[in-house]
C-alpha cells in the first residue's frame, strides 16, 4: 500500500494517474475527496490534514511507502506555512517511523535552506532535514517551478493578461527552469521502479531552459497571443499592498505576500535536467507545452 498526501495537487494528480494504471494500491490523505473527482472511487480515503497528526496515523497503516505532496505556500486557517511544510513534515516522518513504513518520498523545493529569505525555503530545509535523518529509505526531489496548462499560477498569469498593463512584482530578474507537471510525476514513477537506488536519495528536478520571471510572462502572453507593457512594480509597494490584502481579506485573498516573494528568488540546479534525464525523462520546454493550449 501506497500513501498518497497531496494527491488533489498539481502533481499529485499526474502521479495518481500513472500509480491507479500501474496497478498500484492507493491510499489518499485528503481533506475533501471530492477534489479527486473521478479517481475517489479507485483509491482507498484517509481523511486528514496537514494539521491534524493523529490522521496521519490512521492514514499510515499498513503503508510500505509515502509519498508526501502536500504543501501550501500560503498560510492557512489552521496552520502557519512553517507548520503546513515543516512540522507537517517532521511529524508525519515521526508517523511513518513508527508505522513501519520502508520508504519515504518528499518533495522539497530548489535551494531549501534554513538562511533563505522566503519562508517556505526555511520550512522546506527543515522538512528535507527530517526526511534524510529519518531511518526509512528517503527520496527528496527539489524542483524549480512546477507547471501545467489551467495550474492556478498560470491561470492567475492568464488573468493579467486581461489587463492594459501586466505587472510584475520587482524586476522580474529571478530566473527559473520550469518543468512540466507531468514530466515530473514521469520522474517519480521511474524513482518508484527503482528499488535499488542509495538508501538516502536527492535528485533536482529542472526543465529545459532558464528563463527569467519577466521571461516567462512574455512567454505566457506570446502564447495568449496578447500584445501587453510590463510594468515593474517595486517590491516593497507589491509587499505593503499584498500584506493589507490578506490582512482584510483571509485566506480568500487572490495572492498573498508570500506567493508573490517565490517570484523574486531564482529556482535554479546547476545540473540543469540532468537528474529528470537519468530517470529516462527529457523534460519539455515550457514554450513547447504552452504552445499546445
Ligand atoms: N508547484 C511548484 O512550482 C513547486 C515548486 C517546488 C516544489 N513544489 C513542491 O512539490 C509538491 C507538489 O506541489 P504541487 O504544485 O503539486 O502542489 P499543489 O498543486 O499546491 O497541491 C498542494 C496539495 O497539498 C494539499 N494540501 C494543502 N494543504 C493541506 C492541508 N492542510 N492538509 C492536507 N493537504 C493539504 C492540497 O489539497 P487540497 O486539494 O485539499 O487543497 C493539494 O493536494 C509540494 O510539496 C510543493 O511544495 C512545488
Amino acid at each position: 500500500m501506497l500513501l498518497l498526501t497531496g494527491a488533489t495537487g498539481l502533481v499529485g494528480s499526474s502521479l495518481l494517474r500513472r500509480l491507479l494504471a500501474e496497478g498500484t494500491q492507493v491510499r489518499c490523505l485528503v481533506r475533501n475527496p471530492r477534489r479527486l473527482g473521478g479517481q475517489r472511487v479507485r483509491v482507498q480515503i484517509a481523511l486528514g490534514d496537514l494539521t491534524d497528526p493523529p490522521s496521519f496515523r490512521n492514514a499510515l497503516r499498513g503503508v510500505q511507502t509515502v509519498v508526501h505532496l502536500a504543501a501550501s505556500i500560503r498560510d492557512q486557517p489552521r496552520g502557519s506555512i512553517e507548520e503546513l511544510n515543516g512540522i507537517a513534515t517532521w511529524r508525519m516522518v515521526q508517523a511513518a517511523q513508527r508505522a513501519g513504513v520502508e520508504r519515504f518520498v518528499f518533495f522539497s523545493v530548489l535551494d531549501a535552506s534554513t538562511h533563505h529569505r522566503a519562508r517556505f525555503f526555511r520550512a522546506k530545509a527543515l522538512a528535507e532535514q527530517a526526511v534524510r535523518e529519518s531511518d526509512m529509505r528517503s527520496t527528496i526531489f527539489a524542483p524549480s517551478i512546477v507547471y501545467a496548462p489551467g495550474d492556478p499560477w498560470l491561470t492567475l498569469l492568464e488573468r493579467m493578461a486581461l489587463l492594459p498593463v501586466v505587472p510584475i512584482s520587482g524586476r522580474g530578474r529571478a530566473i527559473y527552469q520550469p518543468i512540466w507537471a507531468e514530466d515530473v510525476a514521469d520522474c517519480v514513477m521511474a524513482a518508484l521502479r527503482n528499488g535499488e537506488g542509495e538508501y538516502n536519495e536527492r535528485f533536482e528536478l529542472a526543465g529545459p531552459e532558464t528563463l527569467s520571471h519577466t521571461e516567462i510572462v512574455r512567454l505566457v502572453l506570446r502564447s495568449l497571443r496578447r500584445r501587453r507593457m510590463l510594468v515593474h512594480v517595486p517590491t516593497p509597494i507589491v509587499s505593503r499592498s499584498l500584506r493589507l490584502l490578506e490582512a482584510t481579506m483571509g485566506t480568500g485573498a487572490f495572492a498573498t505576500w508570500d506567493e508573490a516573494e517565490l517570484m523574486e528568488v531564482s529556482m535554479i540546479s546547476t545540473r540543469g535536467s540532468a537528474d529528470a534525464e537519468g530517470f529516462g525523462v527529457t523534460p519539455e520546454p515550457m514554450r513547447a507545452i504552452l504552445a499546445q493550449t
